[in-house]
């Protein structure tokens, strides 16, 4: 503004400048606020699924889990199809792949994944899964992934294998 705009007003001195500037909060970036983590399942655009290879890493560890299951004398007579355990790696690798972020083929092929439901007909006490538990620890930890990733993978895994047990029957 010059003077011969608005004679009246003075112009404010430097002083005054600075006081006014330290009235107003600066602009700060928009901050987000987190509500969810930010690995959530639903975040496709980085969901764990892709951070941490996508397909091959979760057929991974479904593979090396079942190298485990394979040797297991409580959980290899459970399944199914054993000593053909191809159908059961493409169901789990499928379900997680789905859980993580990933495409839905699990859905798409089997519906609802109702997983308790589905456990019904296996004994799962709590030695069934220790053991689950055991191999997939081992499998994980082929993987070596970021802590942060691995820690939250495992939190998951181990509360659903808690969830699944259906008898306290030895
Ligand atoms: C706690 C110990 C567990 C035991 C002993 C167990 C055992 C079994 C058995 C025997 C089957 C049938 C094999 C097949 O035909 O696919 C099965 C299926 C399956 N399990 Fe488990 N399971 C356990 C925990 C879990 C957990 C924690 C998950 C998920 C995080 C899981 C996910 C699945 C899936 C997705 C299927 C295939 C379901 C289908 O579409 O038919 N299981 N499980």
């Amino acid at each position: 503004m010059t003077e011969s705009e608005n004679a009246n007003e003075p112009s404010p001195s430097p002083e005054a400048d600075a006081a006014a500037a330290a009235a107003v909060p600066p602009k700060l970036p928009k901050i987000r606020l987190i509500t969810k983590p930010a690995l959530a399942p639903d975040a496709p655009e980085d969901s764990m699924w892709e951070l941490i290879g996508g397909r091959d890493t979760f057929e991974k560890l479904v593979r090396e889990f079942y190298v485990g299951v394979a040797t297991d004398e409580v959980l290899l007579p459970m399944y199914p199809e054993q000593p053909d355990l191809e159908g059961a790696i493409q169901r789990l690798t499928g379900f997680l792949e789905q859980y993580w972020g990933g495409p839905n083929t699990y859905s798409e092929e089997r519906g609802h994944p109702r997983l308790r439901m589905r456990h019904m007909p296996f004994k799962v006490n709590p030695d069934a899964r220790d053991r689950w538990l055991h191999h997939m620890r081992a499998a994980l930890d082929t993987l070596e992934l970021p802590p942060l990733y691995d820690a939250e993978i495992w939190a998951y895994l181990d509360r659903a294998a808690h969830a699944m047990v259906n008898t306290f029957e030895d």
